[in-house]
């Protein structure tokens, strides 16, 4: 691989250890996938910040790099923490994990990431161009950035993200080259896709069927100006990224690289697959019970317009069971300006920020009974937080806050 000769002293250590030990894994990732050069990156994303998900090695693996004076050269961002910073108290989470979780972040402020703990860095301010290349890490955030937003990363581990982050660059190799964002599945949807509910199942039923395959999807006709198919859109990559690993989708005449030709963008040996409803997604996500202990809303993170259309929903609403919605801090302040967070609070529901329902200890605060508007959430609590978890619109899930139990 071609090194230039700031690569190489950085390598010989004229950075100090911390950027060493960085170079020295972008070189090992270069060498495992045969890139040829590294290329400078926009910004980083980086995952594996929650305590419950990296414990005590992951800090111990942090606080030594920190140590070792590696700071990040691009913006950097945190994914999603285990803790809100205001109400870990009040959401009953245990001092000591509290503890070693502000550990964990300000290290990564030690090495100058950017505190934003949200898995949607896209509703920050700083929208990546088509084009431009990072090293995110979070899912479903590589899902978007690639596929709505056309920029350009591989799904990167927390350590390889952060290592890119050190250096500026990443090794070119994957889906920083256009050779490898061709679609290998054509992928022909003959049911009516609508709801932010049909996505997440849409988005289930395509993992499910292709792994971690680059579908071409035709048969969907939306609008990319509106503020809800953003959020469809989101939870659609989610969804495919949770029961798949695809990181890169591409929509007819849609999204950013599928507005040639379908001929340009598939490859010649591509499989077709005619989906014709949603019924298996529907049932594997079904559950035969009703007994419910909490909702929560906001995977991925809520945006400002999805935090006003549930404050609509809630009007005059009471519930009965807890309703958490997540979302970054950058847009709980914005909601809160305009009274959007007043407005939800009003009907006994929490708006949480830095963290979710998946990486925040909730098996520790007893909650066993879930229930998501999230494919990509429902997907993941059976497992990470050995939760019975329920699926549904976010119409379903507040209906069902309202009444104490699942309504179906
Ligand atoms: Fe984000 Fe947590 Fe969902 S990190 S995508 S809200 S599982």
């Amino acid at each position: 691989m071609k090194l230039n000769d700031d690569d190489r002293d950085i390598l010989a250590g004229s950075k100090g250890a911390g950027s060493r030990r960085a170079m020295q894994i972008l070189i090992s990732l270069a060498n495992i996938f045969e890139a040829r050069e590294l290329i400078p990156i926009e910004s980083a994303q980086i995952a594996g910040v929650s305590y419950l998900n990296i414990g005590d090695a992951g800090l111990e693996f942090l606080t030594d790099w920190a140590d070792q004076e590696a700071r990040v050269r691009v913006p950097s961002f945190m994914n999603p923490a285990g803790i809100d910073r205001s109400l870990w108290r009040k959401m009953g989470i245990p001092e000591e994990f509290a503890q070693k979780q502000m550990k964990i972040i300000t290290t990564l402020c030690r090495m100058g990431v950017e505190d934003t703990l949200t898995c949607t860095p896209y509703h920050i301010d700083r929208v990546p161009k088509m084009g431009e290349h990072l090293a995110w890490s979070e899912s479903s955030a590589v899902s978007y950035a690639n596929s709505v937003l056309g920029a350009r990363t591989n799904r990167e581990g927390g350590p390889s993200a952060l290592a890119s982050a050190i250096i500026g660059k990443t090794p070119a190799y994957g889906l920083h080259l256009t050779k490898n964002r061709l679609a290998t599945h054509r992928l022909h949807v003959e049911c009516n896709i609508e709801t932010a509910a049909d996505f997440n199942l849409l988005g289930y039923t395509i993992g499910k069927n292709i792994g971690d395959a680059i579908p071409l999807i035709d048969g969907i006709d939306i609008d990319m100006n509106s503020w809800y198919t953003t959020l469809c859109l989101k939870a659609f990559g989610a969804a495919m990224a949770a029961s798949g690993s695809i990181a890169l989708y591409h929509i007819s005449g849609v999204t950013p690289e599928a507005k040639r030709a379908a001929d340009d963008i598939v490859k010649e040996d591509a499989v077709e697959i005619i989906i014709g409803d949603l019924d298996d997604a529907r049932r594997s996500l079904e559950q035969h019970t009703t007994r419910l202990q909490l909702v929560t809303l906001g995977c991925p993170h809520s945006s400002f317009d999805e935090l006003f259309y549930i404050s609509n929903l809630l009007k005059d609403v009471t519930l009965k069971i807890p309703l958490w919605i997540t979302t970054s801090a950058h847009v709980y302040r914005k909601a809160k300006e305009d009274g959007i967070i007043a407005d939800i609070e009003a009907s006994g529901a929490l708006v949480i920020v830095d963290t979710c329902m998946v990486v925040a200890p909730l098996e520790y605060l007893g909650y066993s009974y879930i229930a998501v508007d999230s494919a990509k959430a429902a997907c993941y609590l059976p497992s990470h937080q050995h939760a019975i978890t329920y699926f549904g619109s976010t119409e379903q899930c507040i209906k069902s806050a309202k009444e104490g139990r699942w309504i179906n």
